[in-house]
């Protein structure tokens, strides 16, 4: 199974808690833990794009970097590990996150890939008056249909005469183009964005859910392999975990309960107003899932709580989902997080070990975490 991080271009990561660990995103942060990651040899590192935070007392997700500039700082002090940016699609025009991933693939030697989001949460863009009006919840990936089409034109033949309801092209021209094929990544999960994603992407990012229940989002890995029978495509899912690890089941649920106690509720219920703004997407979606009060401390993403074997052993689980190629990992604690993950949790999998993963040193760790 591919392992990825998802690196906290945000404040405080995915844990909107006062008892959680406090920091701000910096470059050298996600650098530590990018170069960790790499040195465990996980496949890649991911980063959202966030532009308006939650408040609250803990400011959740009040200070968040910029994505591409993220990656592209990367992919200079990187040379394995693949790198994926998220364009923030409603106020990037295609043809200029064309050229910036062209731009990423050269710095990288071919190791980038984008993450493609139509965006849900009104006010990132209203604050800069490029929200089109909530009748784009309902055409949002109508949008993303045809901006997709304009970046598959541009990286494949350097040109583009797209003309569409959103993007009309003229002659429109990129060069040079990426070296190595373009992957695409989109987390859609109503019927809509599953549809875009059998039809467009590479893969399909998912929510786990629940506590220890990683199996748990087989009915969405399912819609993907229903969805991408209808399309031909060959389109994989990848699940979104939570990771809290420590030397027993005890030690590391007294940490999540800890976490749990010191929730930020002021963030919460912004997050909350923020999920039920979608009236027109339909289904299950992610948004919603997310804004569910039941375990809001970490937006409600599947979490892994236990000893480094007890996580070991639930990931196997994971692996073996039907239509599921990877996880994509968050911590409490990244930096302390993706060492234990390399140390003690890593080789202890199936789905790792058994793939070609090689099993680094702890010297070469802190080597590469300078
Ligand atoms: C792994 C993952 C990464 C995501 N990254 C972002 C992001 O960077 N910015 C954003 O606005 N939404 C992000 N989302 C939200 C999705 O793009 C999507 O809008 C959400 O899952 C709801 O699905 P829907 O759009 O089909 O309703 C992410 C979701 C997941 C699971």
């Amino acid at each position: 199974m591919k392992v990825g991080v998802f690196i906290p271009i945000g404040n405080n990561g995915w844990l909107l808690s006062e008892n959680a660990p406090q920091y701000k995103p910096s470059f050298e942060l996600n650098k530590r833990i990018t170069l960790l990651a790499e040195h465990y040899g996980l496949d890649f590192a991911l980063s959202m794009i966030k532009l308006r935070g939650f408040g609250g007392k803990t400011e959740f997700w009040d200070h968040n970097l910029e994505s591409f500039t993220l990656m592209a700082g990367l992919a200079a002090v990187t040379s394995k590990i693949k790198l994926f940016a998220t364009s923030a699609s409603l106020v990037l025009p295609p043809a200029i996150a064309a050229r910036m991933a062209s731009t990423i693939d050269s710095i990288s030697n071919g190791r980038f890939g984008l993450n493609l989001v139509t965006g849900w949460q009104r006010p990132e863009y209203s604050q800069m008056g490029m929200w089109p009006g909530d009748e784009f919840f309902a055409t949002r990936y109508q949008y993303l249909s045809e901006y997709i089409q304009v970046l598959r034109d541009l990286w494949g033949e350097g040109k583009s005469d797209f003309k569409g309801s959103y993007f009309q092209m003229d002659d429109c021209r990129l060069s040079p183009r990426p070296q190595a094929e373009m992957k695409v990544i989109c987390a859609g999960q109503s019927d809509a964005g599953m549809e875009f994603s059998a039809k467009y992407a590479d893969y399909n990012f998912c929510f786990g859910k629940g506590v220890n229940t990683p199996r748990a989002f087989a009915p969405a890995a399912q819609r993907l392999i229903e969805a991408t029978a209808k399309t031909g495509r060959h389109v994989t899912s990848y699940v979104l975990m939570m990771v809290i690890a420590d030397e027993t089941d005890e030690a590391a649920r007294a940490k999540w309960e800890h976490y749990k106690a010191g929730a930020d509720q002021e963030a919460i219920s912004w997050l909350g107003e923020q999920g039920a703004a979608d009236k027109k997407s339909g289904a299950d979606t992610n948004v919603r899932q997310m804004a569910d009060p039941t375990s809001a401390v970490n937006i409600n993403m599947g979490t892994l709580v236990g000893s480094y074997a007890s996580v070991a052993r639930m990931l196997d689980e994971v692996a073996e989902v039907p239509g599921t190629e990877g996880v994509l990992l968050t911590f409490d604690d990244f930096v302390a997080g993706v060492q234990a993950f390399g140390e003690r949790i890593q080789p202890l999998m199936k789905s790792r070990v058994d793939a070609d993963t090689p099993v680094p040193s702890q010297a070469g760790a802190e080597a590469a975490a300078v």
